[in-house]
């Protein structure tokens, strides 16, 4: 039986779609939520023919209200939903939705953490002057991009980079990784554990 998973897309969705067209083993991408009306995933979740709902977050902007989160809990539960893949929620997960779904939501992260957490991590790490940038696949916890890692996946800074382009070459590397962590997860490859903390 496969995964049932739900999409997390708050911007232009490219890791969604990633998942969608690439190799989840077990796992199958079943729907698409989002907590911004102007999302590009909403329009590509339409192209792929993939079920697609907008869902009010709550009046904070970084952060779910607890009712919201509540809400967003019961409409997963509802749709048997078994798995969460943040592709660029820009929200902070911290109540219900972990309390649920604890050791069964995935994150990617444009850095190759636990360098260079939060906001705009390619950003970060071009401006630190790093040789060595990427991106990390790890499952979610309380804290911000601190949770168990899954996969890392390594992108080399070119003397003629900027921002936009090493952040580019990174994302490429993300559409990768992300569906390989998926895929790891389903088969029991990958778990959460304490262990490595
Ligand atoms: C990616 O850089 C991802 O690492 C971060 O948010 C961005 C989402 O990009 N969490 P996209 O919407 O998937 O193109």
């Amino acid at each position: 039986m496969k995964t049932k998973i739900a999409v997390f897309a708050s911007g232009t969705g490219s890791n969604f779609k990633a998942l969608v067209q690439g190799d989840t083993g077990d796992g199958e991408i079943k729907l698409l939520l989002t907590d911004n009306k102007d999302a590009g995933a909403l329009a590509l979740a339409e192209t792929l023919g993939i079920e697609a709902f907008y869902k009010y977050p709550g009046k904070f902007k970084t952060k779910f209200s607890v009712k919201e989160e509540q809400n967003w809990v019961d409409f997963l539960i509802k749709k048997n939903i078994q798995l969460i893949c943040l592709a660029g929620l820009m929200r902070i997960i911290k109540g219900p939705l972990l309390e649920e779904f604890q050791g069964r939501i995935l994150n990617i992260h444009p850095s190759l953490l636990p360098s260079f957490p939060g906001l705009d991590g390619a950003g970060q790490a071009f401006r630190y002057g790093v040789k060595i940038a990427g991106c990390t696949v790890h499952y979610v916890d309380k804290g911000t991009d601190t949770g168990p890692i899954i996969f890392q996946e390594a992108v080399q800074v070119l003397d003629t980079d900027n921002r936009d382009s090493l952040a580019a070459r990174i994302l490429k590397k993300e559409h990768e990784l992300f569906s390989k962590a998926v895929k790891a997860h389903c088969s029991g490859r990958a778990v959460y554990s304490m262990v490595n903390r």
